[in-house]
């Protein structure tokens, strides 16, 4: 099973951007360990501060993968252009935020993606990723055993 992560904006910084919001471990580190946990699957990595290469990705993954794990950062909040990139393809879209947005700013709150996406987690660190890989892992053996 393929699964495609993808990572916005000032998310190469993580473990040097503001730790005590988002920790100190590089997610490089932190997908080692995923990868490690799930040595069956195959977890493709992928991490842009250009919206459209981050919109070009889902295009291609969205395509080829069985899911996508997006944290697309500030752009969340933003973006309609990846709203509609996620709803152009046919693998399912999970959005994750490492930090619980509902607790920050108010313009956090708001998601510009999320009524594309599968569903949203959020607020548990680095693992919120691998509560995504979980929820993928889920929807599989519903469907396997329908
Ligand atoms: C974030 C939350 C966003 O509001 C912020 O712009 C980020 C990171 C998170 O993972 O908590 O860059 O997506």
């Amino acid at each position: 099973m393929k699964i495609q992560i993808i990572n916005g904006p000032n998310l190469n910084l993580l473990g040097k951007r503001e730790p005590s919001i988002y920790g100190s471990n590089s997610f490089e580190n932190y997908l080692d360990t995923l990868r490690k946990r799930y040595a069956d699957m195959e977890i493709d990595y992928f991490q842009s501060n250009i919206e459209g290469e981050l919109i070009d990705k889902i295009q291609t993954a969205g395509f080829a993968a069985e899911a996508i794990i997006l944290n697309a950062g500030a752009y969340t909040h933003t973006s309609i252009a990846l709203h509609d990139a996620i709803r152009s393809v046919p693998a399912p879209v999970i959005e994750v935020h490492i930090s619980n947005v509902h607790h920050r700013e108010e313009f956090r709150h708001t998601s510009m993606i999320a009524s594309a996406c599968k569903g949203v987690i959020c607020g548990f660190g680095m693992e919120s990723y691998r509560l995504a890989v979980e929820a993928v892992l889920g929807e599989k053996e519903i469907n396997d055993n329908r």
